[in-house]
């Protein structure tokens, strides 16, 4: 399974003493369970989550788990995308864990992304962008979010808007195809009520990839 081979590569990377961040989704939890084998083998690290599931479930793998409030700097993160661009700009946050995500790959010398080869791209665009609001107004922050051309949609969850760890909203949004993810992050990010979008730019250190039989490495 490609997901899991990816994850498993980019487990490699971990060595002793690390401080470490993992990721959220499908992708991550394959990371998760192999970091968990090495630490139940010896291996000597620290771990921080970038969502509560995440945190669950590296708890159950016997990773210790530290309050990122406590730590500075991380050795690595490791986590999934929704889509990777030629030029190594990600989409993420179908998850929804798209702030604790980008606060954790921000502290990381290394953040090595693990996708399969279906989130290879030439331009973002395609997955919705998932763009994190507060709830106060969000009918405002909508409009204008859909100012910067994209058709947005609130996020939902059993008929309630989805709520994410940080008690915040999250807007799908779907721009087409993204042609400069730089500007798109800056003119939404400036706008009162969002707090973050899932445009991770110029932050991902080697991307690990897999079409299923072999696994590539690249390097921004
Ligand atoms: C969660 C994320 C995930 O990394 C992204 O959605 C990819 O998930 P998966 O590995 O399940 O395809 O950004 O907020």
């Amino acid at each position: 399974m490609a997901k899991k081979m990816a994850a498993e590569r980019a487990v490699e990377f971990v060595e002793d003493g690390m401080m470490v961040g993992l990721g959220t989704g499908s992708t991550a939890y394959w990371a998760i369970q192999r970091l968990g084998e090495r630490v139940r083998e010896g291996l000597k690290i620290q771990a921080v989550g970038t969502s509560e599931r995440t945190e669950a479930l590296a708890q159950a793998a016997q990773i210790p788990i530290v309050d990122f409030s406590r730590v500075a700097q991380l050795d690595v993160a490791i986590d999934g995308a929704d889509e990777v661009s030629r030029d190594f700009a990600l989409t993420k946050g179908g998850g929804g864990a798209l702030l604790r995500e980008k606060l954790v790959a921000s502290a990381a010398s290394r953040f090595i992304v693990i996708v399969d080869d279906t989130k290879l791209v030439r331009y973002l665009g395609k997955f919705p962008l998932p763009v994190e609001v507060v709830p106060f107004a969000w009918q405002l922050t909508k409009k204008r979010v859909e100012a910067a051309g994209c058709r947005s949609t609130l996020r939902m969850h059993e008929d309630q808007p989805f709520v994410t760890d940080n008690h915040n909203y999250i807007l799908d949004c779907d721009f087409g195809e993204i042609s400069d993810p730089a500007s798109v992050h800056g003119y939404l990010k400036a706008l009162p009520g969002v707090v973050e979008t899932g445009l991770f730019i110029n932050m991902a250190y080697v991307v690990v990839a897999s079409d299923g039989q072999q696994v590539a490495l690249h390097y921004p």
